[in-house]
This record gives structure tokens, sequence and C-alpha cells, in this order.
């Protein structure tokens, strides 16, 4: 196999730090495996804005789709750029464009962290619904500062974008310990999360060896606390999905730790692989950010790519690292301290 063609997008603020440390570390393992990865960097970010007009030059996403995989840090600097422009102009027409439809994001306590439950082990993968929903995009505002304005944003569930984000779901439950947590809130919402229910449960006769329980979101949250180890898999729209692995990534000990890929199943464009966290400008300067989100990211990253090996390698590094009590803390190593720690568990 030749070398796997990398998109590196750092972005904004911490986002470059910890895209250099995974860069680092996922090249190391590779070259002790024997995989090849041969890394291109773009510098779109708010920045880039500032001086263009554009977060991503206008054939941005053509440039990608030749890639095999994106590895990106995170976007935003509101002081800079409105958020609603920026993640417009960057992250969101990429999870769009590529039909990255399954964001996957696992939520467990790595050795050595201690998260603010009591509760025991846990381990949750979560898979939001990444390309429709309530981020559809569909809607509109009129009379625009009068007292007359209306704000209208839609959401659109299809048929085709519910069953094989559930599908998925199912399959990586098989794959798992054997259950399905469908998220919805149809008491409220009778069309939208309705309709999920029953393409839920028309799935489920398909799938008779997941166990299959559907909660309603603000029920799940509070389980996500009390009971978190009685979760396995979690499928969820769009917002839904992005509220709970926020809660996920704080029971895991916070956003430090939460990895994400953005995954398109069908391989018809590539996936993209990027921490929960965003771009935190407020600590971009002290040198602080944990990479260790990014860099289970790129994990993940070299798993899709078929690189098991090397990404079992960078898991154990990880965990190695993490349980010689190195960055489980926040702020007690610097973002190059738990970056060399784990190269050096790896060699
Ligand atoms: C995430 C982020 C993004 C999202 C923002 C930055 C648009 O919060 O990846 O969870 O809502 O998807
Ligand atoms: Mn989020």
């Amino acid at each position: 196999m030749g070398a796997h063609k990398i998109a590196l997008i750092p972005g904004d603020g911490i986002g470059t730090p910890v895209t250099q440390a995974a860069w680092q570390v996922v090249s190391r393992a590779c070259a002790l495996g024997g995989a090849e990865l041969d890394g291109t960097w773009f510098d779109w970010s708010c920045d880039t804005f500032l001086k263009t007009g554009r977060m991503m030059p206008e054939d941005g996403i053509e440039t990608l789709r030749g890639f095999d995989a994106i590895l990106l840090g995170a976007v935003g600097w509101p002081q800079k750029v409105p958020d609603s422009v920026s993640l417009h102009g960057l992250l969101l027409p990429i999870r769009k464009n590529f039909t990255q439809y399954a964001n996957i994001r696992p939520h467990r306590l790595l050795p050595g962290v201690v998260g603010p439950l009591r509760a025991g082990d846990f381990d949750i993968l979560c898979i939001r619904e990444n390309t429709e929903g309530e981020y559809s995009g569909a809607g509109g505002r009129v009379h625009q500062g009068t007292s007359d304005e209306v704000a209208v944003e839609t959401s659109i569930f299809t048929r085709k974008g519910v069953e094989r984000i559930l599908r998925f779901g199912f399959e990586q439950a098989r794959k798992r310990r054997g259950k399905l947590a469908s998220v919805t809130k149809s008491n409220a919402q009778k069309y939208s999360m309705v309709f999920w229910d029953e393409v839920t449960d028309q799935l489920a006769a398909e799938y008779p060896d997941v166990e299959v329980s559907r909660y309603h979101v603000d029920a799940i949250a509070a389980r996500f606390v009390i009971a978190p180890e009685t979760l396995d898999v979690v499928v969820a729209s769009n917002l839904f999905g992005d509220i709970l692995t926020d809660l996920g990534a704080a029971i895991q000990g916070g956003l430090g730790f939460a990895a994400s890929a953005n995954i398109n199943p069908d391989r018809s464009a590539p996936s993209m692989f990027e921490p929960v966290h965003g771009s935190a400008p407020d600590i971009a300067h002290l040198n602080i950010a944990n990479p260790i989100a990014t860099i289970w990211s790129a994990a993940m990253m070299l798993e899709h790519l078929g690189e098991t090996a090397s990404a079992a390698r960078v898991m154990a590094a990880i965990e190695a690292a993490t349980a010689a009590g190195i960055g489980t803390q926040p702020g007690q190593n610097s973002t190059g301290e738990i970056t060399k720690a784990i190269i050096n568990q790896m060699s």
C-alpha cells in the first residue's frame, strides 16, 4: 500500500498545537509499524478569512477530495470572525459535502483520569447524525431588526438520513456489547422524532441480537450522569448528539480527552478526524492545551485507514502515559510534555 495522503487543517487557537502533536505521534507510530503517511498542511482559519474573505479557497472542497483523510484541529475565533461565519465556511461544509454522516465520539475514562462521577466504569460510543436534522441549514429571517422580526430554522429528517445513521449504530452495537440507545424527544416533537422512533423500531426487527432502548434526550442526559455504565451505543440526531457529547466529554474528565471521527462509511469521500473541543482562544497562548483528544482522534483515523496495528500502538501509548499520571489534570503538563511522554511510550 502506498502512503496515505492526509490533509492537515490545524485551524484556529489551540487547534494548531494539538494538530502538530497528533501528527508527530501518528507519524512516529506509523514509522515504527512500517506504514506511510504523507501530510499536507492547510492554513485555513479565521486569520485566512481576515486576509482573503474566505475560510478556505473556493475550490477547497475539491482540493480535500483528493485526500484519504483529514485531520482537523479546531475552527473559530469569535473575536475575529463570528462563529456562524467561520464554522459555515470550513467545518460544517466539509462534514456535509463529504457525506460524513456518522460522527463517532467515544466516552470512557482513560487510566489514571479521575472523572467527576462517583459511578464506576463506563464505555459509551455516541453516534451523532452529522449531515441533516437540526443542522440542515434550512431557514431564513424576515423583517430584521423590527418588532415584526421572524426567524425560522427548520430541522430536516429524511428516511435515508435517519435510516443510515441508525443502521450504522446497530452495526456498531453488534461489534460491542450489543446495546443500542436511540435518542429522540418524541413526546414533544410529534413529526420528526416520532418518525425517528418508527425507523428505530423497523430496523430493530432486522437486528434481533441487539437490545434496543428508546430514550428521550432529557432522560438520557440524566442517565449519562447517574448510570453511564448502563449505556453502550447511543445514536442521536445532530443537535442532541452535539449536546450529549459535551456531557460525555465532561464525565470522561473533560474536553481534553474527547475524540471524534466524522465518517463517510461508504468511503465515497474522505472522512475527517477532530477533537470534540474548540479552539479555546482564552488558553491558546498558554501552551497547556491537552493534545490527547486530538491524538486519540488521529488514532481513529489510522484505524479507518486500515492501519490497525499503528492505531493500537497510539492508543496503548496514550493509556500508558495517562496511567503514569501524565496529562490527567488540567494544566498540569504542557502540550509538549504530554506529546513527548506519549511518543516515549512507543519507542
Ligand atoms: C462540535 C462542535 C460543532 C458542532 C460547532 C463548532 C459547530 O460543537 O463538533 O461538537 O456543533 O458540531
Ligand atoms: Mn459540540
